[in-house]
């Protein structure tokens, strides 16, 4: 439940959220929270993780439950629990407390659901069970309407309330301490996993999960990397990209890099700058009316500058942007939509990160923008530019080819104690402009040597 609070408004929320959707479908919608996946055996299974559009209209994550919407009314379909798994689990409590905790006007068993769930539309599930009580019910359910329905969610959970603001708040507050914590743990660290252990430490401590796989990396080329084994090394440095994630569901992303040794080198430092530039540039241009793809594109350009500035391209920033010279070092998106996922809502594809009528370009520098939208007040994204040297990108031989010209191959070689940087914040586009929600975590390079050394 959501902590701060109070249950009576807490029912306004969600019902304001179920007002939203019923002004966008003239249709009944049936959600289903999902169920854990097993881990070999169905006893075991994976930490349960409700759907998040279940989440977003039910309010709490209940295991197994179906809620069918219909203009603002909520039905809550769920299976009390059978009173000798209390043995396992603990007591439960009746379907009539839980639907009075989330303001549903009826419930029923799940048995009632096929009943109800005629003309309905829905949303795919992602655990295999649940997919296929769809598949079952898909007789009653009208297809046609699905993507009209996922639309009508977007365009609702594109804009946070302010119940959803508190949570990611909550959830970013808990991340930065987690990477204080990584910071600190670092001179003592003998491994990356030691300074994973530090951070998740704080996280749990806090009641809440990671909102994804922590990346704690001395490879930190290796994007989305999820081995922690290296041992750290004096002159590595180490990328952290490590959120936490809200009882509520409501993610935060972070991401830090910085020197083993508490010292960044003078290459480190040199391109450390670099990539803080961008950060600040494309926070400082967030604001409501602005094209999330000229904030990239604004990442692009000033990676482009800095890095003709250190000797490593060749040429006019502009030039080398259009010609997607910079992607060589910054092979994705400059961020995405932040919500109840990391990613918010790309279960449903670009359906959410991109404008209707907008399709992900093919180039080198835009094909993995996962954003291309015009920024609303309410909304909340990450802004995460980077440097990179990927072997499989700067030894591909037709790449080396077409920018032969444009990069200066020796000079690079002088970089070679810069596998990857990252620097990423959430931040809330607000009426005036914006505000970056993980900000009391500091970004300027001394202060992230005093945070590791001191
Ligand atoms: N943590 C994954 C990402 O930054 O997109
Ligand atoms: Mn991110
Ligand atoms: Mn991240």
């Amino acid at each position: 439940m959501q902590a701060a609070i109070a249950s009576q408004d807490w029912v306004t929320v969600l019902h304001r959220r179920r007002q939203r959707l019923a002004a966008r479908v003239n249709f009944p919608v049936v959600l289903w929270a999902g169920l854990p996946s097993p881990r070999n055996f169905p006893a075991n299974v994976y930490p349960f993780r409700a759907s998040s559009h279940f989440l977003y209209y039910a309010g709490l994550p209940l295991m197994g439950a179906a809620i069918h919407l219909q203009d603002d009314r909520l039905t809550l379909f769920w299976d009390e629990t059978p009173p000798a798994a209390a043995l396992w689990h603990g007591p439960s409590p009746t379907r009539d407390a839980i639907a009075a905790k989330i303001g549903a006007d009826a419930a029923y068993p799940l048995s009632e659901l096929p009943t109800f769930a005629r003309g309905a539309a829905s949303i795919a599930a992602q655990d295999a069970e649940t997919a296929s009580a769809q598949t079952l019910l898909r007789g009653e359910i009208v297809p046609s309407h699905d993507r009209a329905l996922a639309e009508a969610i977007v365009m609702g959970r594109l804009i946070h309330d302010e119940a959803a603001i508190a949570g990611i708040r909550s959830a970013a507050q808990v991340a930065m301490r987690a990477h204080r914590a990584g910071m600190a743990a670092t001179p003592s660290a003998k491994t990356e996993s030691a300074v994973r252990a530090a951070m998740e430490h704080v996280i749990i401590a806090h009641n809440m999960t990671c909102a994804y796989n922590s990346i704690v990396t001395v490879q930190g080329e290796v994007l989305h990397n999820d081995r922690y084994h290296h041992v750290l090394k004096t002159g590595d440095l180490l990328l952290a990209d490590v959120g936490a994630e809200a009882p509520t569901g409501w993610a935060s992303d972070i991401t830090r890099t910085w020197p083993v040794s508490g010292r960044f080198s003078p290459t480190q430092r040199a391109i450390y700058d670099v990539v803080l530039a961008a950060h600040d540039a494309c926070i400082a241009a967030i604001q409501p009316g602005v094209e999330y793809r000229d904030i990239h594109l604004l990442a692009c350009q000033t990676l482009a500058e800095g890095l003709v500035e250190v000797g490593i391209l060749k040429g006019h920033p502009e030039d080398l942007v259009e010609q997607d010279a910079h992607a060589l070092f910054f092979p994705h998106g400059v961020g995405h939509l932040l919500g109840l996922d990391v990613h918010d809502m790309e279960d449903l594809g670009d359906l959410a990160g991109y404008e209707i009528g907008r399709d992900r370009s093919d180039r080198f520098g835009l094909c993995f923008l996962r954003l291309d939208r015009i920024l609303r007040t309410g909304m909340a994204v990450t802004i995460e530019p980077g440097f990179y040297q990927v072997p499989g990108i700067l030894n591909d031989p037709a790449r080396r080819d077409r920018y032969r010209d444009v990069v200066n191959w020796e000079r690079l070689k002088q970089f070679g104690d810069v596998r990857g940087i990252r620097i990423e914040d959430d931040v809330l586009v607000t009426v005036t402009g914006h505000e970056v929600l993980t900000a009391d975590l500091p970004t300027a390079a001394p202060a992230i040597e005093e945070m590791v050394a001191g």
